[in-house]
């Protein structure tokens, strides 16, 4: 009988790109999710080296940091016994389902994404056509697994919006292939805003270091970044648009404590920002310590990390090749000969 509940479970997709040492807004608007929802869905967790390319990566770069995300992953609480963890260039019909769904996808749509439109500007002359392309990828990655619900933080809406397009249109081409996935976005954490300016989102890409807090930022930097993390010269804890630092820094201690962000304004009522800010910056420590001593543990047994996607590419390929074949099949591709 367990098994059948077992097969019953509705199905979890995420990733997160290698392109990029992880920030605590990777982790409060992704990652601490996923832990909390492991349990009751079937996960699969992917490290999305395809997408990490879209710009140029180091070759040494890509394969520390790959290795590094799926370390994250565990150490952050993700039991690699209950779910699929992989990396994504090794289950190839993620490349051969993204070029399917791409001949269903319109320039047009694509062209009005808002993170293409935002990197296209930065990247001016040289915008590789991955760039582009990249949201069909995002799509092949979550349709192959018959995905019920993504977590993601906010930025990932749009792209989600796509996908859910992207099914429809290929089931009302042929017949229902694909589930409608859902996004699951948190109520608090969704978009972790830049220290410096706290009204764009933080991000892994940036150039500035004092924007963002690593995953794997020692404490006394941490420590520092929260000091010098922009607020206003208004002194009042309060959770308000007009205070985008202060509220940016309300939800980093909410999301991490649990704490309401009344009840944050209660505790620092009259006090100014020092104690706040140092009580942040304990919060983020606090939190991060035992996943960055987990990491560490973690890479020097890349053996153990080896047989962890080698198991989940193998699981994910099964899964993710049974759906691309359904699709090649209804396109009217004649099947590989037996
Ligand atoms: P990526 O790698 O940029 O970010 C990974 C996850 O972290 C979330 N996130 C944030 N949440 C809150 N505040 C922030 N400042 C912040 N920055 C990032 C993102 O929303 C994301 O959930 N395209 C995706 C990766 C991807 C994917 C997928 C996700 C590829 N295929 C399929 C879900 C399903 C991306 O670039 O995320």
């Amino acid at each position: 009988m367990e098994v059948s509940g077992e097969q019953k479970k509705k199905v979890i997709f995420s990733g997160i790109q290698p392109s990029g040492d992880l920030t605590i807004g990777n982790y409060l608007g992704a990652l601490k999710n996923w832990v909390k929802l492991q349990n009751e869905y079937d996960c699969y967790f992917c490290v999305v080296d395809l997408h990490a390319i879209t710009v140029r990566q180091e070759p040494k770069d890509l394969r520390r940091r790959t290795l590094e995300v799926l370390s994250i992953y565990i150490a952050a609480g993700i039991d690699p016994e209950k779910n699929t963890m992989f990396i994504q260039s090794h289950v190839p019909a993620h490349s051969e389902a993204s070029w399917l769904l791409n001949c269903y996808t319109y320039v047009g749509e694509l062209s009005r994404m808002t993170q293409f439109k935002d990197k296209s500007k930065k990247y001016e002359e040289s915008v590789a056509a991955g760039l582009l392309n990249y949201p069909v990828l995002m799509a092949a990655d979550i349709l192959l697994y018959q995905t019920d619900l993504v977590p993601v933080g906010v930025d990932q809406k749009q792209h989600l919006e796509l996908t859910r397009d992207l099914a429809t249109r290929f089931n009302h081409a042929y017949s229902p292939t694909f589930v409608i996935p859902e996004p699951y976005i948190p109520k608090a954490g969704a978009k972790i805003m830049d220290l410096q300016e706290p009204t764009k989102k933080m991000s892994k890409s940036s150039d500035n270091p004092n924007s963002f807090i690593l995953m794997m930022d020692p404490p006394e930097v941490i420590r520092k970044k929260i000091a010098r993390a922009v607020t206003d010269s208004l002194g009042v804890v309060r959770y308000s648009d007009e205070q985008p630092g202060v509220k940016n820094l309300m939800t980093i201690l909410s999301v991490i404590t649990g704490m309401t962000p009344e009840e944050i304004e209660a505790k620092y009522e009259g006090q100014g920002y020092a104690q706040f800010k140092l009580d942040v910056a304990e919060a983020i420590v606090k939190e991060l310590e035992p996943i960055q001593a987990k990491v560490k543990e973690l890479l020097d047994d890349k053996t153990y990390l080896e047989n962890i996607y080698k198991a989940g590419a193998g699981k994910a390929n099964y899964v993710a090749t049974k759906t691309l074949r359904k699709m090649q099949k209804k396109i009217g591709f004649i099947p590989v000969a037996k």
